[in-house]
């Protein structure tokens, strides 16, 4: 995690290079072919979350966007735009949102500050405090609660994704899949959610379907 200066990080790009044709002379040629990712990758903006890490991904494996708290918001043009290239053109296999324990943004969502720009995108968290204050209130110890906050953050993007137009299309032609998971930073483990997409789709559909 040293600090890397800007003339570090051009010597470690010619080091990269270097190293890839090594191991295969083409490899620059076909990484700029086409990209075929089977998975659309969601998770927080956080420094500390290395996609590549997570996914035990290369270049070319994971189609990815990240945003504060890992929200997916249906008034986001950036992440619409995300999902539509990804599932109807990439026609990724597997959506996922990847929360995190120690989350910063889902940290601040729980206490009642004016935190002045960044006020309506913690309303989405916040929102998902509301949804579910019996069964946070009910918590005792604040970290647990807040464990338990980041994972309920996960499981409710996860419903927001079947809301949106391109994924519940593609959810009805079952050509896709959500997944749901946490990254423990105090131990480094990957946490499965188990998000079940078919009881998702049953109880949220009734309202939200646009099909
Ligand atoms: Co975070």
């Amino acid at each position: 995690m040293a600090y890397k200066t800007v003339r570090q990080i051009f010597e470690h790009n010619k080091e990269w290079i270097a190293e890839r044709l090594k191991s295969d002379p083409d490899y620059f040629k076909k990484l700029s072919q086409r990209q075929v990712p089977k998975y659309l990758f969601f998770g927080c903006s956080d420094s500390r979350i290395s996609t590549e890490a997570i996914m035990a991904s290369e270049p070319g494996d994971v189609f990815t966007h990240r945003n504060i708290a890992n929200v997916i918001s249906g008034f986001d043009l950036n992440i619409l735009s995300v999902i539509n290239y990804a599932v109807n053109h990439l026609r990724v296999k597997r959506i996922v949102v990847c929360g995190h324990y120690g989350c910063g943004g889902v940290k601040t969502a729980m206490s009642s500050t004016d935190e002045g720009l960044l006020n309506p995108w913690l309303r989405n968290i916040r929102d998902v405090y509301r949804l579910h204050m019996a069964e946070l209130n009910n918590i005792g110890q604040t970290e647990a609660r807040y464990d338990r906050l980041v994972e309920l953050n996960v499981i409710e993007q996860c419903i927001n994704l079947v809301k949106t137009r391109d994924v519940q299309k593609a959810l009805l032609e079952k050509r896709i899949t959500i997944h749901g998971w946490v990254f423990d930073m105090r131990t480094g483990q990957l946490i499965d959610l188990k998000f079940n997409t078919k009881k998702a789709m049953k109880e949220i559909m009734a309202i939200y379907t646009v099909f």
